[in-house]
């Protein structure tokens, strides 16, 4: 992994720094997969502040990859049922680890709570990822956000109680 990199809870204080994170992350790494008007509704759906702090509300487990000083490169979350919903890292740590290394922390629990099946919708840009984390294609899935075309992947992950 990046050197310097831990992977820690979410605090309060993350909510900030994760909206910028997610909307970098769209508009610089995404938007290698992604035309421009998709980015754009893409980046428009990021929460508020005061909405990504109350993500937590549900239960979900958040994980944030900090460096030194505390700041995020990156974002993961894990819902009750196994739902994998926010899976970012900041541009300048895309390929160093840090991805696989919020998503070991995110795995760890998810056996811990006893789950049986991790499921994501991933974008184009992470689907090679969630394939070297041994996540399976169940269909692509195509919608429209304010009208614009756009593509994920339904993927899933059977999770083995060892
Ligand atoms: C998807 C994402 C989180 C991956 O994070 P990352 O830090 O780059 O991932 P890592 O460096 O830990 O990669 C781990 C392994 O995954 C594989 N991998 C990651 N991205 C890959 C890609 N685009 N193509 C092929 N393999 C890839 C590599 O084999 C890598 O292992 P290696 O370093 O030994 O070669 C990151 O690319 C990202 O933030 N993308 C933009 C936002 C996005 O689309 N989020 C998904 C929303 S569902």
């Amino acid at each position: 992994m990046a050197a310097d990199v831990i992977v820690r809870k979410y605090r309060q204080k993350d909510a900030g720094p994760l909206c910028v994170l997610v909307v970098r992350s769209v508009k610089q790494v995404a938007s290698y997969d992604y035309s421009a008007d998709q980015v754009r509704v893409w980046a428009d759906r990021v929460p508020s502040r005061e909405r990504m702090d109350d993500l937590g509300l549900d239960g979900r487990l958040r994980f944030v990859a900090v460096d030194l000083m505390d700041e995020p490169v990156g974002f993961a979350d894990l819902e009750r049922n196994g739902h994998i919903g926010y899976f970012y890292c900041a541009p300048e740590v895309v390929g160093t680890g840090v991805g696989r290394a919020l998503y070991e922390a995110l795995e760890k629990e998810a056996v811990e709570l006893g789950l049986k099946r991790l499921f994501v919708e991933a974008s184009e840009t992470a689907k090679p990822f969630f394939i070297w984390l041994g996540f399976s294609v169940d269909h692509k899935r195509e919608f429209e956000i304010e009208r614009v075309p756009i593509h994920n992947w339904a993927m899933v992950k059977l999770l083995s109680a060892s």
